[in-house]
């Protein structure tokens, strides 16, 4: 039995079987319609979500399987003090798979660690997101045809960005990737992840706080929100949350091939008139999520079409 905590633990081999599975899944959805008939997927979410805790949900209901949810800490028993370790072990009574959500670093694999069942990180505070990273792997090889030999910008929070952290650990394991960290300086990637990351996969990376100079020089921009849910002090909120600003005026010097990512939600970073730019792949990325969580779902039940 597996889980999925950590994106580093599939081989690039399985990301790319994931994609396969995903490219059929949108070629032939019919073929894949009952394969997780009887089966239960119970989605446990302690931190708010609309993409990730929906896109698991009908992920199941397309696979035709069923959906138990939690969808707050406080419609659960973790409100009455009630641990992760236990409420894994409950729920593994009552569905074959978990998806969760948790804003404590950890609290997947403390769940993985007490379950019967395979468990999915569906987001731990500002530690990782490995199922967003397959979204945002399937976006990019949908809209480049590759994921290697590409010039890669992660603008805004990288500091927090829980899905920065996973993408840049996924990409670090193809070939020639060039990482453009771009970041206001109390924001930066954390140092853990520049030395065990990339500097250990010898990936190139830059940073700055200017997006405008390395913006002509980019393949993928990954734009992410300052999350104000992750600040002690709302002072340095107000402060950073405008930091980048994406507008049509700025994407006059971008190459006319750019990749827009965004895992969203999205507040200020991008301007609402970005959306009819043919570069804007942030709503593609939303369903691409969909189908790459029906392929983790049907990978670690060991379900076949
Ligand atoms: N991208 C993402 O995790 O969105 P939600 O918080 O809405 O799930």
């Amino acid at each position: 039995m597996r889980s999925l905590i950590d994106i580093k633990e599939l081989t690039p081999a399985e990301i790319d079987e994931l994609i396969a599975t995903a490219y059929d899944i949108i070629a032939n959805p019919a073929k894949y319609a009952e394969v997780c008939h009887g089966k239960k997927l119970a989605t446990l979410f302690f931190e708010p979500s609309t993409r990730t805790r929906l896109s698991f949900e009908a992920a199941m209901y397309e696979l035709g399987g069923n959906v138990l949810s939690v969808s707050s800490a406080g419609s659960s028993s973790a409100s009455k003090g009630e641990s992760v370790a236990d409420t894994a072990k409950v729920v593994s009574c009552y569905a074959d798979i978990i998806a969760m959500r948790h804003p404590k670093e950890g609290a997947p694999l403390v769940a993985s660690m007490n379950a019967s069942i395979p468990v999915i990180n569906a987001g731990d505070g500002g530690h990782n997101h490995p199922t967003q990273t397959l979204a945002d792997l399937l976006t990019i090889h949908r809209e480049k045809g590759r994921l290697s030999d590409l010039t890669v910008g992660f603008c805004g929070d990288l500091k927090f960005g829980r899905t920065v952290h996973s993408l840049i650990t996924a990409l670090a394991r193809y070939t020639g990737i060039k990482i453009v960290l771009i970041s206001p300086d109390e924001l930066k990637l954390p140092s853990y992840i520049k030395k065990d990351v990339m500097q250990k996969q010898g990936i190139e990376y830059v940073q700055t706080e200017d997006l405008m100079a390395v913006l002509p020089e980019l393949d993928i921009l990954y734009m992410t929100r300052v999350q104000k849910e992750r600040f002690f002090n709302e002072e340095d909120y107000l402060r950073l949350k405008d930091s980048y600003i994406l507008t049509p005026d700025k994407l006059k010097v971008a190459k006319p091939d750019l990749a827009i990512l965004h895992p969203l939600p999205r507040v200020n970073e991008i301007a609402v008139s970005i959306d009819e730019d043919p570069r804007a792949c942030y709503f593609k990325q939303v369903l691409n999520g969909k189908y790459m969580r029906m392929a983790l779902i049907m990978k670690l039940l060991e379900v076949h079409a």
